[in-house]
């Protein structure tokens, strides 16, 4: 996440429109095989060894679902943008993955459940981050986690979530609450950079 960072909120942000060119930046498309590597080896260790249902919520054009669809995961994504769900559908075509278009504070999945809830910077712009954290715990099948990639961009008048105020809003709702730093991790970002990101994984 680069330049939407230095934006305070995501109200003038036309994501249908931003969906030509999101895959872009080097963490988006994942077009180096090197960054592209790097994100599949973390997911690999967040993520079920086993083949499980995965819910990507603001799955963008579906890069992480990809990657959890080549790790045998069986993928729903939800974006509210429909231009980038299309994308994610044309990157996924073929596989077992499914693609809706809604809100990914209250996903549109009905009953269906899932071993993991899969979100990379999204929470953060989301207008009540906590209520979308208690709904996505209702999604988890029992021993189901959340894997959660944020930060909190810029160094000047930093954009995003801190990994302590998610730590915080997890806590008391989930069993077992891993954060993982990723600042130092150039190539998962195609640069280097001096600002906060980290993954969080919370067990249920
Ligand atoms: C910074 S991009 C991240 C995309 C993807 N998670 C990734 O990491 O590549 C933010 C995405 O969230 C989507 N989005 C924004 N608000 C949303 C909402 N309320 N519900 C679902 N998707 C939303 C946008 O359309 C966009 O695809």
């Amino acid at each position: 996440m680069t330049s939407k960072g230095e934006r305070d909120t995501w109200a003038d942000v036309d994501w249908d429109a931003e969906s030509a060119t999101f895959d872009d930046e080097p963490d988006h498309g994942l077009r180096d095989p090197a960054v592209r590597e790097a994100w599949s080896a973390r997911l690999r260790g967040w993520l079920p060894r086993a083949p499980s249902d995965v819910l990507d919520l603001g799955c963008g054009t579906g890069s992480l679902s990809l990657l959890a669809s080549e790790q045998r995961h069986r993928v729903t994504g939800v974006d509210l943008s429909p231009r980038m769900v299309d994308r994610a559908r044309a990157k996924l075509a073929g596989r077992d993955a499914v693609f809706l278009v809604g809100d990914a504070a209250a996903p549109p999945v009905g009953e269906q459940r899932f071993d993991v809830v899969l979100v990379r910077h999204v929470l953060w712009a989301l207008p009540d981050p906590e209520r979308a954290l208690r709904n996505w715990r209702g999604l988890l099948r029992p021993g189901g986690r959340l894997v959660l990639i944020e930060g909190l961009w810029g160094t000047v008048s930093p954009v995003g979530i801190s990994a302590d105020r998610l730590t915080a809003l997890l806590t008391p709702l989930m069993r077992d609450v891993r954060m993982e730093r990723l600042s130092d991790e150039a190539l998962l970002w195609g640069r280097e950079v001096e600002d906060e990101r980290f993954a969080v994984v919370a067990v249920v």
